[in-house]
């Protein structure tokens, strides 16, 4: 191991050699020193090469030195003259222990850098739960997809546009979702244990943008093509720019919750983003690439997707959590005008999901047509109604596709390639059999 007298050593003569094997170069080559008179030479000390070398050494030593005493005194100074009282202001909230009676869903004035005592467990737990899913997009191999899609009759077209109009939607759909987080809804839920879960959030959401990107990399897609879909697309396009519409006035730095009508402009944004962005634009493309994977095609692209619905569907119950959270400690913003504002919201958004599902399968394809995914759509459109406690708006729909609840529920019971996950870990390769 080295100590610090061996490192000073080994510093020095390193500078020393560095100095030495540079000082012919420079008397020889560039302007040479006047030549002094042969009686000032004679009677001048005799001064060695190395003690040339040594002075030159110290003086660079001696000014060095005193730069640095120079900032060290400036770093003293500029720190006595710090106001505490000013950084303490900043920091959010009093500065008092926190109290759990003292902590709200937004316009909290309790210190937020104090996580605990916990008061939304829920939230601490989807966090744990978050943490205990992680995975990686390369862990996941890709091989049979690239051989699939390389062979020309591997899949038909309306089984390539499939691929391709999802991987488009979703490659930029998640960076949408993981601004709207970390640039509007951060900043205004008040308590540490969201926050703390909004942050693995906008992680995950990272992730699922790194396993879009991928697959297009993995099957040689034009990137350019599938990334611009959403300004390209119009059934792609309208998803984005509806989702849009509800993160501009909040993600002004000037924007503040605080009024009923900003606060309720945080609810709709919180609805349009969990129950309608995340918890019903995703499920028309996650039920067509996972019903490929049940029918051994593109079973990478499809595994990939189903971790990031099980992800999807732990974003979906926090913010559902939250929305509910927030109406309960602030029943004076769940008017009947708003009631109204968010049911229409649900079914504007199933609207476009139905057009989307058009788009994408013109034909019947993998067992499933346009009219199966919207009566589907309507029957996940009524789910999102009563988990916010609104009225069903479809009477009397069912779920095609069970398959799908299964898929979300996946924990650690047999999935659907017929392979079973042994365990879980965190950090490392997902292991199955
Ligand atoms: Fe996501
Ligand atoms: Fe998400």
């Amino acid at each position: 191991m080295l100590s610090w007298d061996e490192f000073e050593q080994e510093d020095g003569a390193a500078q020393l050699v560095k100095a030495t094997a540079l000082e012919p170069v420079k008397t020889e080559t560039v302007n040479p020193e006047p030549i002094a008179p042969v009686a000032e030479t004679l009677s001048a000390p005799v001064v060695s090469p190395r003690e040339q070398v040594a002075n030159f050494q110290s003086n660079l030593d001696a000014s060095e030195e005193k730069k640095n005493a120079d900032a060290l005194q400036k770093a003293i100074v500029d720190l006595e003259e710090l106001n505490v009282e000013a950084g303490l202001e900043e920091l959010e909230g009093s500065a008092t222990r926190v109290a759990v009676d003292d902590k709200r869903m937004i316009n909290c004035r309790a210190d937020l850098n104090q996580l605990v005592p916990f008061k939304y467990d829920w939230a601490w737990q989807k966090y744990l739960d978050g943490c205990a899913n992680h995975w990686m997009p390369q862990e996941v191999n890709m091989t049979a997809d690239i051989g699939l899609w390389k062979t020309p009759n591997g899949l038909t077209d309306d089984e390539r546009l499939i691929v391709k109009r999802n991987l488009g939607f979703f490659s930029t759909a998640d960076s949408l979702v993981a601004n709207n987080l970390v640039l509007a809804v951060y900043r205004l839920i008040t308590n540490p244990e969201c926050r703390q879960y909004i942050l693995r959030q906008a992680f995950e959401e990272a992730i699922h943008t790194h396993a879009y990107q991928y697959c297009i990399e993995s099957l040689s897609m034009d990137e350019g093509e599938i990334f611009n879909m959403y300004h390209e697309v119009p059934s792609v396009a309208k998803k984005a720019s509806w989702g849009l519409k509800y993160t501009q006035e909040l993600s002004d730095p000037k924007f503040n919750t605080g009024t009923i009508e900003n606060d309720q402009a945080l609810l709709k944004n919180l609805i349009a983003f969990y129950c309608c962005l995340e918890g019903i634009f995703f499920y028309c493309g996650f039920t067509q690439i996972l019903s490929m994977g049940r029918r051994n095609k593109m079973t990478g692209t499809s595994e990939q997707f189903q971790y990031i619905l099980r992800d999807e569907s732990m974003h979906l119950n926090f913010g559902i959590d939250m929305i509910n959270q927030i109406k309960l400690e602030n029943p004076q913003l769940w008017t009947d005008e708003m009631k109204e504002q968010a049911t229409q919201m649900i079914l504007q958004a199933t609207a476009l999901e139905i057009e989307y599902a058009r788009d994408t399968m013109p034909r019947g394809v993998l067992g499933m047509n346009a009219a199966m995914m919207e009566e589907y759509l309507q029957f996940i459109a009524n789910r999102r109604l009563i988990q916010i406690g609104l009225p069903e708006q479809f009477a009397g729909v069912e779920n095609p596709f069970p398959w799908m609840s299964e898929i979300m529920d996946l924990r650690k019971e047999k999935n659907f390639f017929e392979t079973r996950v042994i365990e879980y870990q965190t950090g490392g390769a997902l292991t199955w059999d």
